[in-house]
């Protein structure tokens, strides 16, 4: 949540510095602010709203100078207005900040340190507090106050008597530097630099940094440190084809799903991690916590107690966790905090499921699995969730010693997303009142996912329930305003799931069905019922974007959410 950026050389910053908020805008967008140094002064411009409404601004008014920090914000402390968008100073303007991450304990420093502020952000009183230290040396003063900070940070920093220098400190809040030349570039994500580095160093919690022109100096709390340099991994390219980031990721799936089987066989032993488990826990939020529903079906055959958890409940309940446990934690972006918060809690054997290398999930776990998903920016996951279920069928053939059958997955998602087109479905949608999804068994999954999918950028009240539940309570909901999505991709349940559909109907209720034979409403290609779930997710992701394009919105950025989900 939220995004820095920041640029030290010999180019004009302002210009790099909204490109590089443009790419990060998938953490945050509902304000967003620029500072740049100028004649030993640091000029800000900021706005509520998107990075869009912050290019408008500058066209009036260009920010000049080399060396500036940049911010978009997803609100946690105060409203999202100008007054309370990064970057953030002092009262004296002694200090400029932009901040990722929550400082728990800023009233009770606010209040210790008697600090003037005038903003309702946490960020405020990070530079107010800064602005006071007593040491001469400004790294020793980050240093001396991150000690005070209860709460998560990525910061960075630029002091008004060292116009020319940019610090930065982190704790659990991403943080990365790029070098290309003479030119520095800070992030959140190095992906939002990666145009324009080869390679990049990741800070890690309780480090710090000092940036000044062609220079990067790194530190620890007690000395000057050197870094790794990390790689960018290769990734397939993908051309930006349509109006909109989470189209253009749809379609990528069926590539993004060849890579990930490729780069699997990095990960072959792994098969070892799982001599002496015996219980396996799959801990996850959202779109991420669906996969682990089916990663527990695709791992059932292990006859061991398999429990699935969301995240955010995970860290609040008692387990059964010893040292042959092991706890699967699946995240697209390796950030989410509440993910991450229980890695730390799980003392046995962890091993992360993500998209993104390098992330603090990854960092935090003992092994990792890396999909090949390539960038998701779209806030409502698609190719990434296709590929987590992958990734589990992988991992089910590998520990069975079977061989896995993705050739005809990857060519039939193709053919069937090259012919997909939901826009008249989508207008019929909009004439109910109540979306629902149901299905039993791994449908019921699907329609889970597929009510996550509809409602988090469309606005729409849907809800999902297992086929089998509805006549205990939710049929009282269907009247001739309903309009009910039936996943039925097992054969054996065909039957059942025409009754359901009959009951729906007798009550005034539109149902469609979705499957792989002929007499279905929305046809799927057939595959094995291993490998369906990750066709049958397919209509329902296209059909959300497009109701949302119908609606007028912008799927790819929802009201209230944001992609990466860094409080807890
Ligand atoms: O990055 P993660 O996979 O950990 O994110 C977890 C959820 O926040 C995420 O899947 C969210 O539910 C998506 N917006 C759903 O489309």
């Amino acid at each position: 949540m939220c995004g820095i950026f920041g640029y030290i050389g010999k180019k004009d910053a302002e210009n790099l510095l909204i490109e590089g908020l443009e790419n990060l805008e998938y953490r945050g967008y509902d304000s967003a602010g620029i500072a740049i140094s100028n004649n030993n002064k640091v000029d800000i411009i900021k706005h509520a709203g998107k990075v869009e409404e912050l290019k408008k601004v500058l066209k009036e008014k260009h920010l000049l100078g080399n060396v500036g920090i940049a911010h978009t914000r997803w609100a946690t402390h105060g409203l999202p207005s100008e007054l309370n968008a990064h970057p953030h100073t002092d009262i004296l303007k002694k200090v400029t900040i932009v901040h990722n991450g929550i400082i728990e304990n800023y009233l009770e420093l606010k209040k210790e340190y008697n600090l003037k502020t005038i903003t309702q952000s946490d960020t405020e009183v990070i530079a107010s507090l800064l602005a006071i230290m007593p040491e001469k040396d400004n790294l020793e003063k980050i240093k001396n106050a991150t000690k005070l900070f209860k709460g998560t940070y990525a910061l960075a920093i630029i002091f008004s008597n060292e116009p020319n220098i940019i610090y930065l400190a982190k704790k659990e809040s991403p943080l990365m530097v790029g070098k290309s030349g003479d030119d520095i570039f800070i992030s959140s994500d190095a992906n939002a630099f990666k145009k324009y580095c080869k390679d990049f160093y990741i800070l890690k919690n309780n480090e710090f940094a000092k940036i000044k022109y062609n220079k990067i100096e790194f530190f620890n709390k007690s000395k000057k440190i050197n870094k790794k340099i990390n790689k960018f991994l290769n990734t397939f390219s993908f051309e930006n084809k349509n109006k909109y980031l989470m189209q253009d990721e749809i379609v990528q799936t069926p590539d993004a799903l060849r890579e990930t089987a490729t780069f699997f066989n990095n990960f072959k032993n792994i098969k070892n991690y799982f001599n002496n488990v015996n219980k396996i826990y799959l801990v996850a939020c959202g779109t991420a916590y669906h996969s682990c529903l089916f990663g527990k079906k695709y791992l059932e055959f292990l006859n061991i107690p398999i429990f699935t958890e969301i995240a955010s409940e995970f860290k609040y309940s008692k387990h059964l966790i010893d040292k042959n446990t092991l706890c699967i934690f699946v995240s697209q972006s390796g950030e989410t905090a509440d993910t991450l918060s229980c890695v730390k809690k799980c003392k046995c054997k962890t091993l992360a499921i993500t998209n993104v290398p390098n992330s603090s999930i990854t960092f935090a776990c003992k092994k990792t699995i890396l999909m090949k998903a390539g960038w998701e920016r779209a806030v409502a996951s698609t190719k990434a969730y296709s590929c987590q279920l992958l990734v589990f069928y992988l991992l089910k053939c590998l520990l069975k010693n079977e061989k896995a059958k993705t050739n005809t997955l990857i060519r039939k998602s193709k053919e069937y997303l090259n012919k997909l087109n939901l826009k008249s479905l989508a207008s019929k949608v909009l004439n109910y009142e109540k979306i629902m999804f149901i299905g039993r068994q791994g449908d019921y999954i699907t329609a889970k996912e597929s009510a996550l999918k509809l409602k988090e950028i469309s606005y729409i009240n849907c809800t999902a329930c297992p086929s089998g539940e509805l006549k205990h309570g939710t049929l009282a909901l269907v009247d001739d305003k309903t309009l009910i999505f039936l996943i039925s991709t097992q054969k054996n349940l065909i039957s059942k799931n025409l009754l359901t559909k009959e009951e729906i109907e007798a009550r005034g209720g539109k149902c469609l069905i979705a499957g792989d034979f002929d007499e279905a409403d929305i046809v799927l290609p057939h595959l094995s019922s291993d490998l369906m779930p990750i066709i049958s997710i397919l209509p329902f992701q296209s059909l959300a974007c497009e109701v949302s394009i119908q609606k007028g919105y912008n799927p790819d950025k929802p009201r209230n959410l944001s992609k990466s989900v860094t409080v807890e």
